[in-house]
């Protein structure tokens, strides 16, 4: 098992990565600081409870299992008005605890919960998917969406631990570990010359060298102030992507990762429209994409203008159109990017006007 510290000012707290972590939920929730809870909430999807991960779980208080349905619909105030109400009927105080267990849409849901329950009680967090182990789970963004964008509501909540259990990854799905791999095409990226080391560690390391690269970056700056911004490296583009499909017009069928990975390319190919970096630099970022065995394209079909209007609603962005872009310093946030060539940059990789 490995075990990754986040530091933070107050409350500290571990991420354990390792075959069957999740067996040591019970002894994590007799340790929590301010004493073991006299009852338990389990979240999840059913997806969960059948694959297997939930029944074998050892709490020695009270717990109450509720679920949700799974995919971004669900990633929603209504589910939270849902789940809250739920508590409450089933006696969950201020002293107890939150558990989630699931992919990044259940830990993003579970954890604002936790965060707005009774204004906030603690909350452990028990990965599932890949994405969920190497960024969703860690770091203590929670939130969910509205139908006019991505993650607009939520609130800084951070875990009283994360459990990263590599075992229940043996029923995930091809598609879901190709998401996880979107994410972890970011880490590589944003560690710059040599990142590409990452991808050559066995699955353990990995996780590890990613959640190490996010507690680096959180304890820094814990409320994304400045330097945590990088996190969002592809994210421009993958959540005007993803906001396509909540919007419920066309469906693209991206998921989170997926629309990462295709995020990434794009903002390779526009720091080099913006003469930030050379070819060479766009041919490393399709090379690690590719290399995670992922598809960089923009879905064929879509406006230009319209992605251009979404990613001017970005959270990051200050009323102007914000990327988080290489160039000669690294990879940094740039505010006011002119929306004529960002246009320009995905008519060339084959948007339409
Ligand atoms: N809070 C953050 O810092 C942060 C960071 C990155 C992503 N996110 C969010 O995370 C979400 C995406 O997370 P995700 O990719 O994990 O999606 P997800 O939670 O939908 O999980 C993917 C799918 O895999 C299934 N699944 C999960 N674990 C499984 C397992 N062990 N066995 C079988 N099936 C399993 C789920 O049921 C689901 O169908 C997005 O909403 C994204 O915005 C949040
Ligand atoms: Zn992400």
């Amino acid at each position: 098992m490995l075990t990754i510290p986040v530091l933070l000012e107050n409350d500290s707290y571990d991420v354990a990565v390792g075959d069957g972590v999740r067996h040591h939920l019970g002894q994590v929730l007799r340790e929590l600081r301010g004493g073991a809870p006299k009852q338990v909430a389990i979240i999840t999807e059913q997806a969960m409870i059948d694959a297997g991960w939930v029944h074998d779980l050892v709490i020695d208080a009270a717990t109450v299992i509720c679920t949700i349905e799974g995919g971004e619909a669900s990633k929603s105030l209504s589910t939270i008005e849902r789940l809250c109400t739920e508590l409450v009927e089933a006696g969950l105080s201020r002293n107890d605890v939150i558990v989630g267990v699931g992919g990044g849409i259940v830990t993003d849901v579970a954890g604002f919960c936790a965060a707005t329950y009774h204004r906030g009680i603690r909350y452990v967090s028990v990965a599932t998917s890949l994405l969920a182990m190497v960024d969703a789970a860690v770091g203590g963004k929670t939130g969910v969406n509205l139908s006019v964008g991505k993650n607009l509501v939520g609130a800084f909540w951070q875990p009283s631990a994360v459990l990263c259990d590599t075992e229940t990854l043996h029923t995930l799905p091809p598609r879901e570990w190709a998401c996880g791999r979107g994410e972890i095409a970011k880490y590589a990226l944003l560690r710059g010359e040599g990142g590409e080391d990452l991808l050559d560690l066995d699955l353990h390391e990995q996780v590890g060298a990613c959640v190490a690269d996010k507690a680096m970056v959180v304890s820094s700056d814990e409320r994304e102030s400045g330097r945590r911004a990088l996190l969002n490296y592809g994210h421009t583009l993958a959540h005007a992507l993803e906001t396509i499909d909540l919007e419920g017009g066309a469906s693209l069928d991206l998921r989170h990762g997926e629309a990462v990975a295709i995020g990434l390319v794009f903002a390779a190919e526009l720091a080099f429209d913006l003469g930030r970096i050379s070819e060479d630099r766009v041919r490393a970022h399709r090379r690690i994409v590719g290399g995670l065995d992922l598809q960089g394209e923009i879905p064929r079909g879509l406006s230009a203008a319209h992605l251009v209007d979404l990613m001017g609603r970005d959270k990051k962005a200050n009323h102007d159109l914000t990327f988080i872009l290489d160039g000669p310093a690294g990879i940094e946030v740039v505010h006011g990017v002119d929306g004529a060539v960002v246009r320009s940059s995905l008519e060339r990789v084959g948007c339409l006007p």
